[in-house]
């Protein structure tokens, strides 16, 4: 058993940009991770940070912009903090020593995305996320309060709630947060790790599709553990499809930066004809659901594969300068973006909701916080504005510090006699065929039945397949022993059964749920919630 003041899942953005904060007040903090430190989604962000830094842009502006995109369901008080804390979360990040890019002038260089009135998204070169990353882990390597837990996968959590259930009476200790089951990967063993509060700071769920620009990590681990602890998860159904990642025949999908269009690039579909200007007046740089919408749309008249993305209008010298990986990334798929038109579909690529949190990172268990795209705060409504993700975690690690730091002071960690976990008669795996299976048909069906376009037939396919591979899942679970893989697997099954259960509950068309039987809005806008009963 490890007992520590505060202990953080996930090692990205939120979660470093927390623990530090709370470190540097002097408390003892462990950051739990599933792979290596890096291993995030933040280390793979492109297009940049969105922020109010110049002189043409103001707070309204962004605050508008953020709003449009989310189509009537943002909260427009927690839209218009995270805005305005923009300036001082941007200075930190300097601070820590992430160089955001500067023009020749000298002034910082902003990119445009779709959905964003001006120019407003700082940026490193095309490699915003990975520069963050490594600027954050730097300044947690250098203090001695954090502790860093590679190749640590959490389980579950610990609440006081499920030990009575249990009829576990326990010691009495103050709050709700218990600790966490831990399992440590390299040797197959797991631990009850104490903490009167935990941050959740997981990320998101792309995994649960078959084709998404998220990295392995990215299955909703954050998601399904506070469920099954009895937090409030909403607008599960808002997953937003990035227009532009590359194509290729195996699953991966590297992603184009919204940028590129930001840059002039245009969509052009299978007979090279420019089509945005059909669907949207803002034409390639319309926010994101309305892109990815028409993409789909023109793939399936056409019956192609993908479109194209057309940036051959601006000189190598310039691509290279403003996209060094992206261009790298293409020419490794043997496409020279200066001459080459890039082939480009949609990809899974952010989850909009997830666990309810307010502004403070709280979530409605008292001890459990939550920032960044685990979290749902109000601020992507139903549908995100580019770069705002990068920034909401910045903000949310900040003000979740200072709760957390008030909250233990009411709350010191006291032994609270947790039981240890017990494997019972569970074997070794031994078809571990049924896990690869499983895992491939879930997102199959997630990518065909819960995509850009939503009917409520598909959507009750989609239910009906996934409670089938929920209750072998569970059988499997409490047979065997837990690994890693397994675990994912019956994450992204719960955050699966999330999604369209969420998708179910909107009868409208809104923002990034598009659905064919209900093709207006509902006039009054609400989130959809799940809780576990
Ligand atoms: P992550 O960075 O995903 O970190 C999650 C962490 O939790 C990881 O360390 C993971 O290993 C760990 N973890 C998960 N489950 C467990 C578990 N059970 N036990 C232990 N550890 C666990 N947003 C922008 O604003 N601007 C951009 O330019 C941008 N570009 C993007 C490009 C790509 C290709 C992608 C995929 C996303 C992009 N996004 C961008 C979105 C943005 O990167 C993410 O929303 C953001 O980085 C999420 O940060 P996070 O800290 O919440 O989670
Ligand atoms: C991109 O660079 O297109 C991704 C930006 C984002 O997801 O916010």
């Amino acid at each position: 058993m490890r007992s520590f003041d505060v202990i953080v899942v996930g090692s990205g953005i939120a979660g470093l940009s927390f623990a530090l904060a709370i470190a540097r007040a002097g408390r003892r903090v462990a950051i739990i991770t599933k792979k290596t430190r890096a291993e995030s989604n933040t280390n793979y962000a492109q297009g940049g940070i969105a922020a109010v830094t110049s002189q043409t842009d103001d707070f309204n502006l962004h605050v508008q912009d953020t709003l449009t995109a989310g189509d009537g369901l943002c909260d427009e008080a927690v839209v218009r903090e995270i805005v305005q804390q923009g300036p001082a979360r941007i200075d930190e990040l300097r601070q820590i020593g992430v160089d955001f890019t500067n023009m020749d002038d000298g002034r910082v260089s902003l990119h445009r995305e779709g959905g964003h009135s001006k120019r407003r998204i700082l940026h490193v070169k095309d490699l915003t996320g990975a520069a963050i990353e490594a600027a954050l882990l730097d300044a947690v390597a250098r203090n001695e309060n954090i502790e860093v837990l590679e190749h640590h996968f959490a389980i579950d959590l610990i609440t006081r709630t499920k030990l009575s259930r249990l009829g576990h009476t326990g010691d009495a200790g103050a709050g709700e947060i218990l600790g966490l089951y831990v399992l440590d990967v390299h040797t197959g063993k797991v631990s009850a790790f104490e903490c009167p509060v935990v941050m959740l700071a997981t990320g998101g769920v792309g995994q649960v599709y078959q084709y998404t620009t998220n990295p392995d990590i990215a299955t909703g681990d954050g998601i399904a553990m506070a469920y099954r602890a009895g937090a409030e998860v909403r607008n599960m159904e808002f997953i937003q499809f990035h227009p532009t990642a590359l194509y290729t025949t195996t699953n991966d999908r590297f992603l184009i930066s919204e940028a590129v269009r930001g840059e002039g690039a245009i969509l052009r579909n299978s007979r090279k004809e420019a089509f945005m200007a059909k669907y949207d007046e803002r034409k390639d740089l319309a926010p994101r659901d309305i892109v990815a919408r028409a993409i789909d749309s023109e793939m399936k008249r056409l019956g192609a594969a993908h479109v194209w993305l057309d940036i051959t209008h601006r000189p190598k010298e310039e691509l290279l300068k403003l996209f060094p990986s992206i261009y790298e990334g293409c020419q490794k798929q043997g496409i020279d973006m200066a001459t080459d038109l890039i082939p480009v579909v949609p990809a899974c690529h952010y989850l909009c909701g997830g666990v309810v949190t307010n502004l403070s990172a709280e979530t409605d268990i008292p001890g459990l916080l939550a920032c960044g795209e685990v979290a749902c705060t109000g601020l992507h409504g139903a549908n995100r504005l580019a770069s705002n993700s990068l920034l909401e975690a910045c903000v949310l690690a900040h003000n979740g510090a200072d709760t957390a730091l008030s909250y233990l002071q009411k709350y010191a960690l006291e032994p609270v006699g947790i039981p240890p976990w017990t494997d019972g008669n569970v074997r070794d795996p031994d078809e571990r065929v049924v896990l690869s299976h499983n895992w491939d048909e879930l997102r199959r069906a997630m990518w065909d039945y819960v995509g850009i376009v939503r009917t409520t037939k598909r959507l009750q396919r989609a239910r009906t397949r996934v409670a089938n591979l929920s209750s072998e899942i569970h059988e499997y679970y409490w047979n065997f022993k837990v690994e890693p893989r397994l675990l994912e697997l019956r994450n992204l099954i719960q955050c699966a059964e999330l999604i369209i259960g969420c998708a179910l509950q909107r009868e409208e068309s809104r923002g990034l749920h598009y659905t064919r039987d209900f093709l207006s809005k509902h006039p009054d806008a609400h989130d959809s919630a799940m809780r576990r009963r």
